[in-house]
């Protein structure tokens, strides 16, 4: 199985063009099934897995996909199109589960395979039912498959806020297919981030009537059809944020270019609180500067504007370095801790309790072997590896192909 050999201690220079946003495209890739007049294109892709998976979804469902070129994809879903996602792809990314919406939405009738839990903890997808639900649909669960069926969706008013904050993917879900119900849709509690607002963007581009986005209430009027677009998606502001600790880490100056830098505003200021700056150089060019020292840092995940979960573990592995006491709270997903008995294998000293840990920095990790877990907690092994006397290997890398193209 594929590993990471890293020698530690280079420092690193240049400049690196950050990818096209994973988390954006996801979803918009699931809006393909709803333009049935022209094909929908989108650029600026990343290349990894869960994108082929995606669209190795939508090949199965019948929408006709092909690559104009390395970072763009064409759908044509004007078609015939099945309404079912099997479990042999869903399992392989919950992601998958993006197409049960658009689905709805223009066949009204979607199977999709329960998407399973993940190493980062449960993920329930109550809070996408509830809203197919308030757009009319008979929800239900047979044989892990949820089954939704309404021969016309209705616009409704609803709040999808669930216990951890607003969900990104039931928004999403809802989204696309309140774009297609008779009347207005309120959907009180939505995501704000700015991948969602790209969705909105997009959608908007399509035909759909979507006011709100980026504020926690979407109003929807909903419309015929949607037809296909040429789209550039937002930069991955999650690969960004990775490559500014690596910076940081190394203690390193370059420059990123196609950098979501007015959409990092949570992580930046973390960053700048840990010593690594961030200048902006104008036209998506950035100066990320860790030649000073690290400083600790207290963090707590929240949704949007909060911290991001997704950074989490990248910055744990630099706190191990910076002296003094950092502490992570994780209020997201309470168990995504994977990283820490990884990084304590190769010499940090974290404590952790519940949903938070307690970092003493140290000056020195040494290398080790290390075993990835999942996507971010690979990135921050890999990151440990660069800062670390001699060689780290990161085993389970291929959980890397699925959020960064090209790492290494
Ligand atoms: C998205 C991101 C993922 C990120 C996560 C949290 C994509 C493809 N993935 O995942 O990288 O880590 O946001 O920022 O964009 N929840 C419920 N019920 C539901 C749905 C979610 O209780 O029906 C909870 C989740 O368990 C979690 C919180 O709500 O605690 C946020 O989850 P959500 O925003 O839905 O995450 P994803 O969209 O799956």
């Amino acid at each position: 199985m594929d590993k990471f050999v890293v020698r530690g201690g280079a420092r690193l220079a240049g400049e690196v063009a950050v990818s096209g946003s994973k988390n954006a495209s996801l979803p918009m890739y699931a809006a393909a099934i709803l333009a049935t007049e022209g094909a929908l294109t989108l650029r600026n892709l990343p290349r990894l897995v869960d994108v082929f998976t995606m669209l190795e979804l939508l090949a199965h469902l019948g929408v006709e996909v092909s690559w104009p070129d390395d970072h763009a994809a064409t759908m044509n879903a004007a078609g015939s199109i099945k309404d079912t996602a099997p479990y042999e792809i869903v399992r392989k990314m919950r992601a998958s589960v993006n197409v049960l919406g658009p689905l709805l939405a223009r066949l009204g009738r979607a199977r999709v395979s329960l998407p399973g839990g993940c190493a980062i903890g449960t993920r329930p997808v109550d809070l996408h039912l509830k809203g197919l639900e308030a757009l009319g649909a008979e929800v239900s669960v047979e044989h892990g498959y949820i089954v939704a069926e309404a021969k016309q969706l209705i616009g409704a008013r609803m709040n999808l806020r669930g216990p951890n904050g607003p969900s990104r993917g039931a928004t999403a879900n809802v989204l696309m297919a309140a774009v297609l119900a008779k009347g207005t849709t309120v959907i009180e509690g939505a995501a704000l981030e700015p991948e969602t607002v790209d969705l909105c963007n997009l959608l908007n581009a399509m035909g759909a009537r979507i006011e709100g986005g980026g504020t926690s209430t979407l109003t929807i009027e909903g419309v015929a059809s949607l037809h296909g677009v040429d789209y550039s998606v937002m930069s991955d502001s999650i690969e960004a944020g990775t490559l500014m600790v690596a910076a940081g880490i190394t203690h390193s100056r370059f420059t990123l270019t196609n950098c979501p830098l007015g959409m990092m505003k949570p992580i930046v200021a973390k960053l700048d609180e840990a010593g690594v700056y961030c200048t902006d150089k104008g036209d998506g060019r950035v100066l990320v500067d860790g030649t000073g020292g690290l400083y600790p840092v207290e963090l707590t995940t929240a949704p949007w504007p909060g911290y991001p979960t997704d950074m989490q573990a990248q910055m744990m592995a630099m706190s191990t370095l910076a002296p003094g006491i950092s502490v992570f709270t994780e209020t997201i997903y309470p168990d995504r801790f994977m990283h820490v008995p990884e990084l304590v294998r190769l010499g940090a000293t974290i404590h952790r309790t519940g949903n938070s840990a307690v970092v003493h920095g140290m000056s020195q990790l040494s290398g080790a072997h290390v075993m990835a877990t999942d996507l971010r907690a690979s990135a921050a092994l890999v990151l440990a590896g660069l800062a670390a006397a001699d060689e780290t290997h990161v085993h389970r890398v291929y959980h890397l192909d699925r959020g960064y193209e090209g790492l290494e």
